[in-house]
C-alpha cells in the first residue's frame, strides 16, 4: 500500500511516499481502506519531534490519526461492523497510521460515516470534534444557558466546539480574527470577539466555561473571568497547566482542566448524529493529495486554518 512515511523528525520535507505492507489486523479489529485523512496539529508536532520524549522514535512512522473509509476485512471477534461498511474514526495506534491506503482499527473506536457527508468531510471530524465534545461535556459539564467562551473558535477544534456548545443551548462567545468573518456569520456565535482588536480578559463578562483551544491564556489569567464554579479548559498539556489543575482541585469553586482526547466510538456516533441532524457542519479549509502531504503540513503549521485540512487518499 502507498503511505506517507517519516524516517526522522524534521521539516515537512521529511515525508516520503512509499510502498509499505498492508497492516495485519487483530481479532477485535477491522481493516479500513482509507479514502481520506486529515491534518491535526499533533501530526506536525510529532513530525517535528516535539513529542519524541513522550512517544519515542520507532521509525518508520506513518502519522495521521483521522481516517474515513470502507471496511475491507474484519477480525473474528468483530460484531458491530461488516465488510463494506463506510466508517470513520480517530485511530488509537501510537503514531496514528492514517496517512496510508489501509489502516487497522478496533471496532469500539468506529462509527458509521453519516450518509449526509463525504469521506473527505468525515475524515475532518474525529480527533478535533471528539476533543471539543469531551472537553465541553465531560470536563466543562456544559448545560443549557451556560456562558461559554471559545478561544480559537475558527480552527479545527474551535469550530466544532462552537457548534457543539450551541447544540447544548449555551450562550457562545467566539474568539478569532477577522480572517474568519464569513465562517462566524454562518456559525452565528452570540458574541464574536476579534482578538486583534480586543482581549476578552479586559471585558466585564464572566463565563461558566472558558475553552482555551489556542492555549495562549491559563487558569490564573482567566480566573476573574470565570463564574463561581466556572471551568477553564485547555487543549495544551504544558507542565504548568497540570500544576494549575492540581492547585484548582484544592480550591472549591473554579476549576482548571487539561483535555486529552480519547477515541470513543459512542462519542463519535453522537457526533455523527449531530452531523446528520445538520447541527454540526465540518468546514474544510483545503484538501491535499497524499502525495502533497509535505505541503499540507507546511500549510497546517501556519496556524491560521479555518476548520480542517483534509488529505485525499486514492
Ligand atoms: N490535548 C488534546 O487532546 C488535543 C486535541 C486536539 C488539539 N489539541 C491542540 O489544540 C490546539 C488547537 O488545535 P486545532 O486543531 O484547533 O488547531 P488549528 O486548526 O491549527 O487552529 C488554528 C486556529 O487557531 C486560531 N488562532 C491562532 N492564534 C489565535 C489567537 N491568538 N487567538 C484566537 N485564535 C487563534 C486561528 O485563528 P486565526 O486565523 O483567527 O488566528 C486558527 O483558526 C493545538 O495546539 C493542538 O495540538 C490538543
Amino acid at each position: 500500500m502507498k503511505a506517507a512515511v517519516i524516517y526522522s523528525y524534521g521539516k515537512p520535507e521529511v515525508f516520503q511516499i512509499q510502498d509499505m505492507p498492508v497492516p495485519e489486523i487483530k481479532a477485535n479489529e477491522v481493516l479500513i481502506k482509507v479514502y481520506a485523512s486529515s491534518v491535526n496539529p499533533i501530526d506536525w508536532k510529532l513530525r517535528q519531534g516535539m513529542l519524541k520524549y513522550v512517544f519515542g522514535s520507532a521509525f518508520p512512522i506513518v502519522p495521521g490519526y483521522d481516517v474515513a473509509g470502507e471496511i475491507v476485512k474484519t477480525g473474528a471477534e468483530v460484531k458491530k461492523f461488516k465488510t463494506g461498511d463506510p466508517v470513520f474514526c480517530r485511530l488509537k495506534n501510537k503514531y496514528g497510521g492514517g496517512y496510508a491506503q489501509f489502516a487497522p482499527a478496533r471496532e469500539d473506536i468506529l462509527a458509521m460515516k453519516p450518509e449526509e457527508i463525504s469521506f473527505h468531510e468525515a475524515a475532518s471530524v474525529p480527533l478535533a470534534a471528539l476533543t471539543a465534545l469531551q472537553a465541553l461535556r465531560d470536563q466543562g459539564k456544559i448545560k443549557k444557558g451556560d456562558k461559554v467562551l471559545i478561544n480559537g473558535a475558527a480552527g479545527g477544534v474551535g469550530h466544532f466546539a462552537l457548534q457543539i456548545a450551541k447544540y447544548y443551548g449555551a450562550h457562545v462567545t467566539a474568539v478569532c480574527s477577522s480572517r474568519h468573518t464569513k465562517m462566524m456569520d454562518e456559525l452565528k456565535p452570540d458574541v464574536w470577539i476579534d482578538y486583534n482588536t480586543s482581549d476578552f480578559l479586559h471585558g466585564k463578562e464572566k463565563y461558566n466555561i472558558i475553552y482555551d483551544v489556542v492555549g495562549n491564556k491559563n487558569f490564573f489569567s482567566c480566573f476573574s473571568k470565570l463564574t463561581g464554579k466556572g471551568a477553564y479548559i485547555t487543549t495544551q498539556p504544558y507542565p504548568s497547566d497540570f500544576i494549575q489543575v492540581g492547585l484548582s482541585a484544592l480550591i472549591p469553586g473554579k476549576s482548571s482542566h487539561v483535555i486529552w482526547v480519547k477515541s470513543v466510538g459512542k462519542d463519535l456516533e453522537f457526533l455523527a448524529n449531530l452531523v446528520k441532524e445538520g447541527k454540526m457542519v465540518p468546514y474544510i479549509d483545503k484538501t491535499f493529495r497524499l502525495e502533497d502531504i509535505s505541503l499540507a503540513h507546511e500549510y497546517a503549521e501556519s496556524g491560521h486554518i479555518e476548520g480542517k485540512i483534509v488529505i485525499e487518499i486514492t
